[in-house]
């Protein structure tokens, strides 16, 4: 087998099984007899002169810290020279360039990223920044957001941690006969807090995708056989005529019917605790199909899971399969998204187990 240096980079926003998936790869470079360096703090350590690496091995990467949340290699900081802070002064083309001479001194052959869907939208728009190398993306979100993959690394994870949150609010609940309006991430993608409700068995999951009704709301809590319980709410509700955050929103309309009730905000514990067995399958799936896609010369293209089958597919059908949307930060630059579509197995399941999920797809 031909000698390989490879180089890994995690971009955007942490989440649980970044370790586990940086070293599962490590350990097939190091079974491949390939030299692998991880890439410090994104593009923000590749933009360094020398680029901030480490090289990645058996003795530096110790296999018992692998379940650990956030990334060895960090994502970088505020400030951090990146995508967005070029596009904001103007210099969005002599980043690109200053990326590309940077993986060139690197030498390397190919370049592992692991990152969401903004990070692999522009991987596909800038990809002349990859010419001179092997490019292959593995997802990672608890947005779960890319499309074209059943799962990304850090999702399953999240979910976990809403749970164990859950569980814990759901005794204190009880005991003062109150409500939690719990307030989950995602950006405007409802999976997350979809997931997460139907799990803690939720009595009401407000997610982005569905239009609902406050008032329909009120009565199905008002109309509980429990006087406690949770209400989940995604980041990416709105309601018209409200601003603020969503919990806070919800929350004001239930203390006006009278209902008592507490705002919860898990925040970054949804993107922390120990990387669940699932994630790590994951990891270990797409560490597997990345190395192998390596060997089998391919660029541009991203791991992916479907209906259990790892492969990869190209960025372009990535890109292609989701919604297309304006970059938030960067203009000019589209994103591809997925959300929770109408067909989604788990509104059906909430509806069923007598969930109130809204009353009408968007
Ligand atoms: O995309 C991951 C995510 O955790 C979102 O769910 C959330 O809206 C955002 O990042 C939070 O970003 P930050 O850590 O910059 O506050």
């Amino acid at each position: 087998m031909a000698h390989k240096k490879i180089g890994i980079m995690t971009t955007g926003g942490d989440c649980s099984g970044l370790n586990t998936v940086i070293q599962r790869i490590v350990d097939g470079c190091v079974r491949r007899k390939w030299d692998v360096v991880g890439i410090k703090d994104g593009t923000d350590g590749l933009c360094c002169t020398p680029a901030k690496t480490v090289d990645l091995t058996d003795e530096s990467f110790p296999f018992a810290s692998a379940h650990l949340a956030g990334s060895i290699l960090s994502n970088g900081h505020a400030g951090a020279e990146n995508f967005i802070s070029a596009a904001r002064v103007g210099k969005l083309s002599a980043f690109n360039k200053k990326l590309k001479k940077a993986l060139q001194n690197l030498k390397l052959d190919a370049l592992i990223l692991i990152g969401g869907n903004g990070s692999l939208s522009l991987a596909h728009m800038y990809r002349e920044i990859y010419s001179d190398l092997q490019l292959i993306a593995i997802p990672k979100t608890i947005d779960m957001d890319v499309p074209s993959t059943d799962k990304t690394i850090g999702f399953d994870t999240a979910v976990q941690q809403l749970v164990s949150y859950c569980d814990q609010l759901l005794l204190t609940a009880r005991s003062h006969h109150r409500w939690f309006v719990v307030q989950t991430m995602g950006r405007d993608c409802g999976e997350l807090a979809l997931n997460a409700g139907v799990a803690i068995g939720a009595d009401a999951i407000l997610i982005p995708e569905i239009k609902f009704d406050v008032n329909n709301l009120v009565k199905h809590i008002k109309q509980s056989k429990r006087d406690y319980g949770i209400i989940m709410v995604s980041e990416g509700i709105s309601i018209r005529g409200h601003s603020g955050k969503p919990a806070d929103m919800i929350s004001r309309a239930l203390n006006n019917a009278n209902i008592p009730n507490r705002t919860a905000f898990p925040e970054h514990i949804q993107r922390a605790g120990d990387t669940v067995a699932s994630d790590r399958i994951l990891a270990a799936g797409f560490a597997d199909t990345a190395l192998k896609a390596i060997e089998n010369n391919e660029t541009y293209v991203m791991t992916v899971v479907q209906n259990d089958e790892y492969k990869t597919i190209s960025l372009t059908d990535f890109f292609n399969a989701g919604k297309q949307q304006k970059d938030p930060h960067i203009k000019g630059v589209m994103t591809s998204n997925r959300y929770v579509e109408p067909d989604n197995i788990l509104l059906q399941i909430a509806t069923d187990m007598g969930i109130y999920i809204g009353e009408k797809h968007k």
